[in-house]
C-alpha cells in the first residue's frame, strides 16, 4: 500500500490529479472503405507515428475482398466486412441503421470515408450529424463524382488536388475543411495525376481529422473557419 501511495498518491487521495486528466479520452474514429485502402493505411501509419490524434476503433467495408480489410488486420486494427444489402450504390435504411449501431457499439466520435463507394443516407447522417468526413481527389466544387482525374485532364485545368469535407446530403458538397493543390503536367495521364494527388491525400486527411477532433473550428454558412 505504502509503495502504491508513494508512486501514485492520486489513487488514494483522489485530489492530486488535475480534473482534465480524468475527463481525457483519446477520440475514436471509424474508417469506411470499399477498396484499395491507401488512405486507411496512411491513417494507420500516422497513428502509429503519433501524428494522428485518434484511435482507429473499427474499419468497416461493404466489400469482403477489399484490400483495406487486410491492411487494417495486418496492423491489428479491427476490421469488419458488413453486409451492404441489395442496393449497389447505397445502404437501405434498415441496413444503414445496422452500420450505425456498430459505430455506436465502438463509441465512434468521427466517421471517416476513405474510398467508400456508397452514398450516405439519413440513418447515418442523422446519427453522426457534422461528424462524417470524406476525402475526394479534386479541388471541390470542381469535379465531384467519379473518374475525376480524367475529367480534370479532359477539361484542361492546370491545377487539381484533393479536398477533405464534411459529408451532408449532397454528393461531395459539404463544407470544405482543407484542400491541397497539385499542378497538372502536360505529360500527365489520369494514373500519374492520381498518384501525385494521392500523396497529398495521405497528408491532409490526418490534418483534417486532427482539426475536427480538436474542435478548434466553427462553421459559418458553408465555411469552416479555424478558431
Ligand atoms: C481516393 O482517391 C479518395 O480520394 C477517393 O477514393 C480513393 C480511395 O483510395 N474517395 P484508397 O482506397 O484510399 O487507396
Amino acid at each position: 500500500m505504502g509503495q502504491l501511495q508513494s508512486c501514485c498518491p492520486g489513487l488514494l487521495t483522489g485530489l492530486t490529479f488535475p480534473i482534465s486528466w480524468l475527463k481525457y479520452r483519446m477520440k475514436k474514429i471509424a474508417v469506411l472503405c470499399s477498396g484499395r485502402g491507401s488512405n486507411l493505411e496512411a491513417l494507420i501509419k500516422n497513428k502509429e507515428a503519433g501524428i494522428l490524434q485518434a484511435e482507429i476503433a473499427v474499419v468497416l467495408s461493404d466489400n469482403p475482398d477489399a484490400p483495406a480489410l487486410a491492411i487494417a488486420r495486418g496492423h491489428d486494427v479491427k476490421a469488419l466486412h458488413q453486409d451492404p444489402g441489395p442496393k449497389k450504390t447505397w445502404l437501405t435504411p434498415e441496413i444503414e441503421a445496422q452500420w450505425v449501431q456498430i459505430l455506436k457499439d465502438h463509441s465512434v466520435d468521427l466517421v471517416c470515408l476513405a474510398g467508400f463507394m456508397r452514398i450516405i443516407k439519413k440513418p447515418l447522417l442523422d446519427a453522426f450529424t457534422g461528424r462524417i468526413l470524406n476525402i475526394h481527389p479534386s479541388l471541390l466544387p470542381a469535379f465531384p463524382g467519379l473518374e475525376v482525374q480524367k475529367k480534370a485532364l479532359e477539361y484542361g485545368v492546370k491545377f487539381s488536388g484533393c479536398t477533405v469535407h464534411f459529408v451532408d446530403d449532397s454528393v461531395d458538397g459539404g463544407p470544405i475543411i482543407t484542400q491541397a493543390v497539385v499542378p497538372i503536367l502536360d505529360s500527365d495521364t489520369p494514373d500519374t495525376l492520381a498518384a501525385r494527388i494521392l500523396n497529398e491525400e495521405h497528408r491532409i486527411y490526418t490534418e483534417a481529422i486532427n482539426l475536427v477532433l480538436s474542435g478548434k473550428y466553427r462553421i459559418e454558412g458553408h465555411r469552416v473557419i479555424r478558431t
